[in-house]
């Protein structure tokens, strides 16, 4: 055998093992509920990515309520599961769960939405910059508007969760320094499709029946495809009349933004599952501690960049 066999058949041994290691183990995972497409996205990705690593899933849906998360969890923690991914509604009220799992010796990874406990309850956490995706959307309307006044309209996402704390103090970042821009209104649309046109609607009604909003900002995508209805309804032309930049970048923002009725996006991956399983790998295979926070990739979109193409691309993906 040559020495370049050898390493070859070490590797794939080794590659092997970590596989056989990690076959077969249990994970619980607390999934918010399906309130936009960004999230049916995550479920998707992270099912079929236990699936293949040969995991078992068990799957809970919290239908937006912090309590069902926290019933969840214990029921994972009586059942024994190797590892529990949990996507939290809300920032705040996990220290006594995560307390527990620590205690029952679970590793918990968080995914996308990050908490306000101490970081040694949980064993890592995947997710985005969520102040930075904010601040991306608010120097990308900076630059766009320019010198000219611009009256925005603000949709939050959930209340007391961390993307709507994170993505609005981000924006405020990114406007800084820009008198002409001014947030007019802001009220939460709960990161829905129907709450997001519901509130445009009042927004418009309030703002001279939106003859006098420059600008969108929505908290995800969702939001803002509920939003340009609204505004369609109201007569005025989405992406023209008033601009919209949003965050997520699902096919369905592609398709507006295809057809000139949205102008910017910015990119979060609905693979958080992926980086999670490989950090618990590694966990289980020798203990080794990833780093506390890992973090995905935030790319802004415009019209420019082939919004069709990336419709094409996205929109067999489980969006
Ligand atoms: O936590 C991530 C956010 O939650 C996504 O941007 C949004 O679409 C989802 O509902």
């Amino acid at each position: 055998m040559t020495i370049k066999t050898l390493l070859a058949t070490t590797a794939t041994l080794a590659a092997l093992s970590t596989a056989a290691f990690a076959e077969g183990e249990v994970i619980g995972f607390s999934q918010i509920g399906s309130e936009s497409g960004w999230r049916a996205a995550e479920t998707t990705v992270t099912k079929s990515g236990a699936e293949e690593r040969g995991y078992t899933l068990q799957f809970s849906d919290a239908q937006q309520k912090q309590e069902n998360q926290i019933a969840a969890i214990r029921s994972f923690i009586a059942q024994g599961v190797d590892a529990i991914l949990v996507a939290p509604v809300v920032a705040t009220g996990w220290d006594a769960v995560l307390t527990e799992a620590k205690e029952a010796e679970i590793p918990v990874v968080l995914l996308d939405r990050m908490v306000d406990s101490d970081p040694s309850l949980y064993l890592t956490a995947v997710g985005s910059n969520l102040v930075h995706e904010g601040e991306v959307a608010g120097q990308w309307l900076a630059e766009t508007v320019g010198d000219k006044e611009c009256r925005i309209v603000e949709l939050q996402g959930t209340t007391g969760s961390s993307p709507a704390i994170d993505r609005k103090k981000g924006f405020e970042q990114g406007i800084a320094g820009h008198p002409n821009l001014t947030i007019v209104q802001s009220q939460t649309g709960d990161f829905t499709r129907s709450l997001g046109k519901e509130v445009m609607e009042t927004f418009l009604q309030a703002e001279n029946g939106g003859k006098d909003i420059c600008a969108l900002y929505a908290h995800n995508d969702d939001m803002a495809v509920g939003a340009i209805q609204a505004i369609k309804e109201a007569g005025l032309k989405p992406g023209t009349d008033i601009l919209v930049v949003s965050i997520d970048a699902v096919p369905d923002i592609f398709k507006a933004m295809s057809e000139g009725e949205a102008n910017a996006t910015v990119e979060l991956t609905p693979n958080m599952a992926g980086p999670a399983f490989d950090a618990l790998e590694a966990y289980w295979k020798d203990g080794t501690e990833p780093p506390k926070f890992i973090q995905t990739e935030s790319k802004l979109y415009t019209q420019a960049d082939d919004p069709a193409g990336e419709y094409e691309k996205r929109k067999g993906l489980g969006y």
